[in-house]
């Protein structure tokens, strides 16, 4: 009996694990949505902004795809010859899940392609895109 109680809470503390605690990407996008105060985020929207052509930015780099590529689970390249891991999170699992790198590449890659930062319904709706991918 005390055997089998034991294997009760270890799997009563995988599935609380599981499903109570949010992860940082949650995390992120939570902040966002709260910055944001907009009515959600929009993985078709991520999309759009993901293979738009801007030209407020920097004119070697007009879109996301210029880098990451146009598949979002194949690898992307630098403009100096550098591969990318892909930005797809079903291939790179470890993608988003660090705060602070996500917003230091948010702020340099938005700037070279847009010309400016995103807005955080825009990083919203690019993570809820890429995180489907
Ligand atoms: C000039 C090339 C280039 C362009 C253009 C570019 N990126 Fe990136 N991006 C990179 C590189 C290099 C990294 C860092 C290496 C890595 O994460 O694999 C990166 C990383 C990121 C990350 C962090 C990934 C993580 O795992 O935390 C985000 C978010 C991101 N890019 C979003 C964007 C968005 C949105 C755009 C378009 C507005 C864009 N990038 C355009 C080169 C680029």
């Amino acid at each position: 009996m005390k055997h089998r109680s034991i294997v009760t809470a270890g799997i009563i503390a995988m599935i609380l694990s599981m499903t109570s605690f949010a992860g940082p990407r949650e995390d992120l996008l939570a902040q966002y949505a709260a910055a944001a105060k907009g009515s959600g985020f929009s993985a078709a929207r991520g999309e759009a902004l993901h293979t738009q052509s801007f030209s407020g930015g920097k004119p070697d780099t007009p879109s996301c795809t210029t880098c990451h590529g146009k598949d979002t689970r194949g690898a992307g390249r630098t403009l100096t010859g550098k591969a990318i891991e892909p930005i797809a999170v079903s291939v790179t699992p470890t993608r988003y899940t660090d705060p602070a790198k996500v917003e230091k590449w948010f702020k340099r890659n938005c700037t070279e392609v847009l010309g400016r930062e995103c807005t955080p319904q825009e990083k919203g709706d690019w993570l809820t895109f890429v995180i489907g991918q």
